[in-house]
């Protein structure tokens, strides 16, 4: 079986995920994790049994940060999972290692799972430096946690130009491509912080690349975003991951 995550970003409206909530009922909802906006967890948690995810968190437990939401609010609304360091808020935010540091550190607080993105560029992989890139952007944050954090965390591997951007289909890695970095990823964190950590790949995951994909053995699981905002499309991807 492998873990499917859904990273809904900022695509659906209110209407949109009562919709997708009624059209995904399904036995592989308990099994299955959805990182909704902020403003839509409560519906999750009141009226489907997917497992509640946050897609950001706060790096701070202070109470007077307007616009924030911290993790023991999180933890109030049953959130069980939390994304850090994803490419879209390290491009739009700027977020770096320090902020990771921080909010995986809130997050574990809380005992909510931490599942942290690191993935290269199309600068990276076309210099051939995707594993540099990679190693630095995970040591860079665990070198500065505590090992029973780093025991708890799931990593996810996300090429920034496999991503979706809603224009145009992006391209993917190939399965051996996948392959090689996961184990890399998987490796590094033994050899370094003698765990072993779960590994999800995330970037364009779909309806129509999931049975390719799920012949990659050593990966754990996926981090999808555009097609966990579609019914249908979740819907066969989830069936064919829980099983
Ligand atoms: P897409 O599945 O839309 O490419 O997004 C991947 C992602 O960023 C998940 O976090």
């Amino acid at each position: 079986m492998k873990l499917v995550i859904g990273n809904q970003k900022a695509y659906l409206l209110k209407d949109d995920v009562l919709k997708f909530i009624e059209n995904t009922k399904s036995k592989y909802c308990k099994d299955v994790i959805i990182c909704p906006s902020f403003i839509y967890m409560d519906i999750y948690a009141n009226k489907s049994n997917y497992i509640l995810g946050s897609q950001n968190v706060s790096v701070t437990d202070r109470k007077n940060t307007t616009g924030e939401v911290n993790a023991s609010q999180l933890k109030s609304c049953n959130a069980c999972y939390a994304i850090v360091g994803h490419s879209e808020r390290r491009l739009d935010q700027g977020e770096d290692a320090s902020v990771f540091i921080k909010k995986i550190n809130e997050l574990s607080k809380e005992k909510i799972t931490p599942i942290f993105c690191v993935g290269e560029g199309k600068e990276e992989k076309n210099t051939g430096i995707t594993k540099d890139f990679i190693g630095k952007q995970l040591l860079d944050v665990l070198d500065n946690l505590e090992p029973s954090v780093i025991e708890k965390l799931i990593v996810a591997y996300e090429p920034v130009w496999a991503i979706s951007t809603g224009a145009e289909p992006a391209e993917t890695p190939t399965n051996e491509e996948i392959n090689d970095v996961v184990c890399y990823i998987k490796d590094l964190v033994n050899d370094k912080y003698e765990v072993e950590i779960r590994v999800l790949y995330g970037g364009s995951v779909n309806k129509e690349n999931i049975d390719h994909l799920n012949e990659i053995g050593i990966v754990d699981g996926y981090l999808i975003g555009g097609a966990s905002t579609k019914a249908d499309e979740f819907l066969y991807i989830m069936e064919k991951c829980c099983k």
